[in-house]
């Protein structure tokens, strides 16, 4: 019985479990890894298997799997309320950790509006910019504009401004038409030009676009510094400042997608504290909860706040979930900026950053590699001339290597959670070499 268990749960989760992302035929070929726990930067398998998560579990794990300090959190929380609804009640989880993430904009962002997922926060921030427009008088602005590449989420207004054909294209004839304008991914960089130089070409291009329908525009939507699942394309912060002047000279929404990006992934808590500039609308998720509960929110100014602010109900912003503000994800958020003011988690992050890069240079100087780049703690690289189905069988041969990571296309990426030893941190770099030489020799 024990023998057979790894694979009865997969033949179990086959049977009855639809998997996200996921074309079900490939697990015919491609192996199902059922995870019986996980500890610190580690996943187990029933079989005792290991596998290092340099990918944090779709980005939203922070300071390991069962971690004991948010762990404390929760079970004090769950014995004292697991969950009230937001309207008409409040509760100190969300009220602090609306003050907190306030206080941590300078409280330029004055106020938090929550929800449990990523694309939902995308959806609000979205709803919140054109009904702010139109309760100002401004009911034609209602266009939103995205980058190119762009991932902000599989719901249906969350898809209509991500630009990856992949998620996009099945569902084209359901979307509401966005504009989209060059995205500037430093890896475009002509002949002599500079990371700068392609921010200054791609905001061009949105300066083009608001001149021509500036007054039809409610908001731009950017991922800050990094377009993540557009295969980690970094561009230079010079970008959103000039976006944010641009911006504010056609009175149009800056809204920044921190989803995967926020929460020190890139360096400093907010990504975009390196360009020096506030969105108006910043919406957050994955790892603000520590990768332990569905949690997102989106910041706003009080000015945009107070264009709600009425007593004509319809003025209001009329959007809920059922599980809006729940406290146990609000505990868990708490203890998680617990953690990065207790362990000086930014800086402790600038140590770990620089080994592990020291650590992948034979990647980065690899003659089948372009492109290596890190921006805080986010490394990819693009494999050069890639065989076929680089990504699924580097998946399989990383697991053989007790990692867990999945290449997007032929770009290979990391992103662990902050808490790696030296000692992991090595092993991550010699894996993934190996790994790497093993999938592109056949
Ligand atoms: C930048 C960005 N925005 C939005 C989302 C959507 O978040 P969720 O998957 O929680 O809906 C993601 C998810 O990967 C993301 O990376």
């Amino acid at each position: 019985m024990e023998l057979n268990k790894q694979s009865d749960w997969v033949a179990r989760s086959l049977r009855s479990v639809w998997h996200p992302c996921t074309q079900m035929q490939h697990h015919e070929t491609v192996p199902l890894i059922p995870v019986s726990r996980g500890k610190g930067a580690w996943l187990y398998d029933h079989d005792g298997r290991r596998y290092l998560d340099a990918i944090s579990s779709w980005w939203v794990n922070l300071f390991g799997h069962a971690n004991p300090r948010i762990n404390a959190a929760l079970k004090d929380q769950l014995d004292t309320l697991e969950h009230a609804m937001l309207a008409g009640f409040t509760h100190e989880p969300v009220i602090e950790l609306s003050e907190k993430l306030s206080a941590l904009t300078g409280h330029v962002l004055g106020h938090s509006f929550y929800a449990s997922d990523g694309a939902s926060a995308v959806e609000i921030a979205l709803k919140m910019s054109f009904h702010s427009w139109r309760n100002n008088g401004h009911a034609d602005k209602r266009e939103f504009v995205c980058l190119k590449g762009s991932y902000h989420g599989e719901t249906i207004g969350a898809l209509a401004v991500t630009d990856v054909a992949l998620f996009k294209d099945a569902y084209g004839p359901l979307l509401r038409a966005s504009q989209t304008v060059m995205s500037p991914d430093a890896r475009a960089a002509r002949e002599g030009e500079t990371a700068q130089d392609v921010a200054r070409r791609a905001a061009v291009d949105v300066e083009r676009l608001f001149t021509e329908r500036g007054d039809k525009i409610a908001a731009i939507i950017i991922e800050p510094l990094v377009q993540c699942a557009t295969g980690m394309a970094m561009h230079d912060p010079l970008y959103l400042q000039l976006v944010r002047a641009l911006c504010d000279q056609h009175n149009v929404h800056l809204i920044l997608d921190e989803i995967a990006v926020g929460c020190g992934r890139t360096g400093t808590f907010f990504a975009c504290e390196q360009a020096g500039v506030w969105p108006d609308f910043l919406c957050l998720s994955k790892g603000i909860s520590g990768g332990y509960l569905p949690l997102s929110l989106v910041m706003t100014r009080d000015e945009i706040y107070q264009a709600f602010y009425s007593d004509d109900v319809t003025r209001g912003f009329l959007h809920s979930h059922s599980y809006t503000g729940n406290p146990l994800a609000c505990r868990a958020a708490l203890a998680t900026l617990q953690i990065f003011e207790e362990d000086d988690v930014l800086n402790a992050n600038r140590v770990k950053a620089e080994r592990l890069t020291q650590a992948l240079q034979p990647l980065a100087r690899h003659e089948q590699v372009r492109h290596f780049r890190q921006r805080g703690m986010i490394w990819a690289f693009d494999a050069i001339d890639a065989p076929k189905d680089f990504s699924r069988r580097f998946f399989a041969t990383a697991t053989e290597h007790e990692l867990l990571m999945r290449p997007i296309g032929a770009t290979v990426y990391m992103m662990p959670p902050y808490i790696l030893s030296d000692e992991e941190i090595d092993g991550l770099a010699a894996n993934t070499l190996a790994v790497f030489n093993q999938v592109m020799a056949g």
